[in-house]
């Protein structure tokens, strides 16, 4: 059976990730002027956090990045260290959320504030990031590794011992993605 290529599976993971993201988007536009989606938001940062983050991001920052890093691919100053400051950035974004969630449930109009910056901060830029990623990074990436390098690093994606890289955990995610984007949803 044929490798499929590790960047075709992060782009895959790439959509997944954007169909969220809009989910989310269109899920606190729709609640400006009625109950904060407590609930969903709650769902939201846990796929974010843990998938998009978790397994996502575990598989560029701890397999791909390295790889191409030894592959001649520029860290400091380069793409790689680029997407790797995002991926901070991000989780700064996540952790501005996840600290106002319980305010903006309660009524804080600062909380709701909060959320509703963080979370516009966080969609913007990972559309960007998933962008350069998908139109540049993973290009260097398709022309930079060897036949060896893909079947290696396609087979190190998968790791059934470690949640991050389970097949399970990918699947429980895919699952949760199409239930945040299939409204509506409780509150
Ligand atoms: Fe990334
Ligand atoms: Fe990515």
């Amino acid at each position: 059976m044929a490798t499929t290529h590790p960047v075709e599976i992060l782009m895959t993971e790439h959509r997944t990730i954007e169909r969220v993201l809009a989910a989310v988007e269109n899920r606190l536009a729709e609640s400006a002027c009625s109950v904060f989606p407590y609930e969903f938001m709650t769902q939201a940062l846990d796929f974010f956090c843990n998938f998009a983050d978790g397994c996502h991001h575990a598989k560029e920052e701890e397999l791909l990045f390295p790889l191409l890093e030894a592959r001649g691919v520029a860290r400091e100053r380069g793409p790689v260290g680029c997407m790797l400051k995002e991926h901070v950035q991000g989780r700064a974004s996540l952790a501005t959320v996840r600290a106002n969630l319980d305010g903006a449930r309660d009524g804080s109009a600062e909380a709701l504030g909060a959320v509703h910056d963080a979370a516009a901060g966080y969609l913007g830029m990972l559309r960007e990031h998933i962008y350069k990623e998908d139109n540049i990074l993973f290009q260097m990436a398709i022309r930079a590794l060897s036949a060896d390098d893909v079947s290696q690093l396609a087979a190190s994606f998968i790791e059934p011992s470690n949640p991050r890289l389970s097949p399970e955990t990918r699947e429980q995610y895919a699952r949760l993605a199409d239930t945040l984007c299939a409204v509506p949803v409780s509150v």
